[in-house]
């Protein structure tokens, strides 16, 4: 009886270890996957700018609103010591999180003023450069450079 209650137990915690696991609570994950997320966007964008798709208005739009949206995270998803593991994050970012952070401020209002700014192929290009400038400059500082 009492074996079972043991066993039962130990059981249960490997269970809800697992599911810890599972929820991605870990934040490099998170901000790498939200990182592709922005590439992804971005991949859209010049597709659609370069006439590789037809020009949309309403999918750029909903483009750069991600874009915001993900920039509204990064901060977060930095938190102190979260350099354990795979990942491409320079120390300096928390030496200067204020600043970086501002980076992704930036980021978001860009990618918020880039949505009423689109009317046609043109304008997005511009668009894309404004809010591109954002990702080249973030990861120059703060991005550990590959090799
Ligand atoms: C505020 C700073 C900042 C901004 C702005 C930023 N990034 Fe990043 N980005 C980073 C950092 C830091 C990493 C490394 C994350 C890690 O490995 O933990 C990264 C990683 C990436 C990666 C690699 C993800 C992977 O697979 O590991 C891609 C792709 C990327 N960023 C694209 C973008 C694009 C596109 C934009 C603009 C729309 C952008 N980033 C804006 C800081 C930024």
């Amino acid at each position: 009886m009492r074996r079972t209650v043991v066993t039962a137990f130990f059981g249960l915690s490997i269970l809800s270890g697992l599911g810890v696991l599972a929820q991605t609570s870990d934040p490099i994950t998170q901000r790498q996957n939200l990182m592709k997320n922005n590439q992804e966007q971005m991949r859209t964008l010049t597709g659609m700018a370069r006439g590789q798709a037809p020009f949309n208005a309403a999918t750029a739009q909903a483009a750069f609103q991600r874009v915001a949206q993900n920039a509204q995270q990064i901060p977060a998803l930095f938190p102190a010591g979260s350099t354990q593991g795979k990942t491409a994050a320079l120390p300096t970012i928390w030496e200067r999180k204020a600043d970086f952070d501002a980076h992704a401020t930036k980021l978001e209002q860009d990618a918020k003023a880039a949505q009423g700014a689109i009317t046609d192929q043109a304008s997005l290009q511009a668009a894309i450069q404004r809010v591109g400038q954002n990702c080249g400059g973030c990861h120059e500082t703060y991005r550990r450079k590959e090799s």
